[in-house]
């Protein structure tokens, strides 16, 4: 028997896996077979996952990937935007636990060393390649919304097209800020974009539903002006600003209809434009 690890990592033949449960599986064709490397845990809703990364695998920052677990015949496939930056040699990801979601009951139990699939063809439109040259660049995130931009954060190439990033990351508790606020800390350190980031990156982050220092949803904070007031910039402009959105369905809604308000046009990778939209995956 083959088992899946880091000697097969870049293999997607057929091959059978050991899984939590001690059942062996025969891994679906054309799919990666990939290994923990390390887990953490942030509240009882959230955590993230770093898993060996195929050498043939090639992302841009932004995209996501479908996600699964070699615990079914026919294992739940889920999208992931990719949390890491294109250059990494591994890959990060930042997910929900959803007490009866069909994938997240199990992965949020996984441990170094386990394996989980990847199906093999990243996909996305939060790429800076869907949006036009312009002076700022807003990433607008709530709950598990923050991966595609701890990825782009991380990216060099965010910082060569945009001069100013303002990001901005909601959720229910304070505790659910600790993933986003621990990326945007660490970038300063950073050694490849330590020099870029200093200067030119703001951090928003408020709470809903705990009693904090900064309280609002986004919607509240465009339509009150507190977030260009909190950013020290202007409101939304297409003279000067492009935006990417990741959150829950509701949350895009409604961030999308103030942001076309403001005159911003929708981009794609076949037409780049003012802004672009992603929903979080949950489950
Ligand atoms: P609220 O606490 O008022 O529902 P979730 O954890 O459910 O994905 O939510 C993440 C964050 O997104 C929460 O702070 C939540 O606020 C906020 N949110 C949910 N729906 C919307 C919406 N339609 N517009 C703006 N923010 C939203």
């Amino acid at each position: 028997m083959r088992t899946a690890g880091a000697a097969d990592r870049n293999s997607i033949v057929s091959e059978t896996i050991p899984s939590a449960d001690h059942q062996v599986y025969v891994k679906p064709d054309n799919v990666h077979a990939e290994t923990v490397v390390s887990v953490e845990h942030y509240t009882d809703r959230l955590f993230s996952f770093r898993i060996t990364r195929p050498q043939s695998f090639r992302f841009r920052s932004g995209e996501f990937v479908m996600i699964g677990l070699p615990n079914a015949a026919k294992p739940v496939f889920r999208a992931y935007s990719v949390a890491s930056p294109a250059w990494d040699e591994e890959l990060e990801f930042y997910s929900i636990k959803v007490p009866d979601g069909p994938l997240t009951q199990h992965l949020q139990k996984i441990r170094p060393g386990d394996t989980v699939l990847m199906r093999p063809k990243p996909t996305g439109t939060l790429v800076v390649d869907a949006l036009t040259p312009a002076r700022r660049l807003w990433m607008i995130a709530t709950g598990t919304g923050f991966a595609p931009f701890a990825s782009l954060l991380r990216d060099p190439e965010t910082w060569e097209k945009f001069e100013e990033v303002v990001v901005t990351n909601t959720c229910r508790e304070a505790g659910e800020l600790a993933y986003g606020t621990k990326i945007v800390r660490d970038l300063e350190a950073d050694p490849l974009i330590g020099e870029l980031v200093i200067g030119r990156l703001r951090y928003i982050a408020t709470t809903t539903r705990e009693e904090t220092s900064a309280m609002g949803r986004i919607t509240t904070l465009i339509e009150t002006g507190k977030l260009f007031e909190m950013a020290s910039c202007a409101p939304f402009s297409a003279d000067t600003d492009r935006i990417m959105i990741c959150g829950s369905l509701d949350m895009i809604r409604d961030v999308k209809a103030l942001v076309e308000k403001a005159g911003l046009v929708e981009g794609s990778n076949s037409q780049p434009a003012d802004f672009v939209v992603e929903r979080a995956f949950v489950g």
